[in-house]
């Protein structure tokens, strides 16, 4: 028995196995719209979900004018390298290490990313090289560049997906729609698909694309890239 069972474990190794990326989700959200989009993004996706959630509890953020909001950002702004310019978060338990592909999903504060979510990123987005890093932002209205920008910062190695889905508070009950036309944009189901199958035994004739979803017009002479829906390592 055990025999057999190495023997057909052998033969679906030699035909390609489909095997699916670790996909991480982590998100903060205050007044509840990241949560929301999060929580419909949980039904589509398979994915281990994170709150980072602020060591400090019951603050508002927005009292007087975003004050304390405010001010938290000023301090990042004013010193992005220094440890204590970063509101202090709960212990997630999380590794990030454990992941091949982290979906961040942060509210937008003055523009820049939400304090407690750059915490979350400052102390672990050195251990985010090479990942597959995909970006969802809520704003009322601002634009979410300055916020991709600290993204980028905070996790320089980090391989991004375009394009980063933005969701404004008006639009968050239209946000299971938003969810699926993005994730089709960023070929989630293909990128999140690791599959033993190299150069002398790929797909046929599918549309390829790079990491990031972008499509190539040709195929790579090296590399790791998507075609026929499945990721080739080359
Ligand atoms: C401290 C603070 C600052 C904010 N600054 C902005 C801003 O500059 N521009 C904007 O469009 N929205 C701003 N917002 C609104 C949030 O980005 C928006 O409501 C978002 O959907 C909140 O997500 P959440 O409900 O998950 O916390 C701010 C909210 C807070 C609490």
């Amino acid at each position: 028995m055990k025999k057999l069972i190495i023997a057909i474990m052998a033969v679906l190794s030699l035909i390609g196995t489909n095997v699916n990326a670790k996909t991480l989700v982590v998100y903060y959200s205050f007044t509840n719209n990241v949560k929301t989009i999060v929580s419909s993004l949980d039904t589509k996706i398979q994915a281990d979900v994170v709150e980072v959630q602020p060591a400090e509890e019951g603050l508002d953020y927005a009292a007087n004018n975003y004050a304390i909001g405010s001010r938290l950002i000023a301090a990042i702004r004013n010193n992005p390298n220094d440890a204590s310019s970063y509101p202090a978060i709960k212990p997630t338990g999380v590794n990030v290490e454990e992941y091949d592909y982290i979906i961040v999903a942060t509210p937008l504060w003055w523009s820049q990313m939400a304090a407690p979510m750059q915490t979350f990123l400052f102390e672990n987005g050195s251990k985010m090289a090479g990942k597959t890093i995909a970006l969802i932002v809520s704003s009322a209205s601002s634009s979410i560049s300055s916020t991709v920008a600290d993204a980028k910062r905070l996790i320089p190695g980090g391989v991004f997906v375009e394009p980063n889905l933005w969701i404004r508070s008006a639009q968050v009950s239209n946000a299971s729609a938003m969810l699926d036309q993005w994730l089709n944009d960023i070929h989630y189901n293909s990128v999140a698909t690791v599959v033993d199958t190299f150069s002398d035994n790929h797909g046929d004739d599918g549309r390829m694309f790079d990491l990031k979803g972008r499509l190539l017009q040709q195929e790579p002479d090296a590399g790791i890239f998507i075609k026929g829906g499945k990721k080739i390592l080359k």
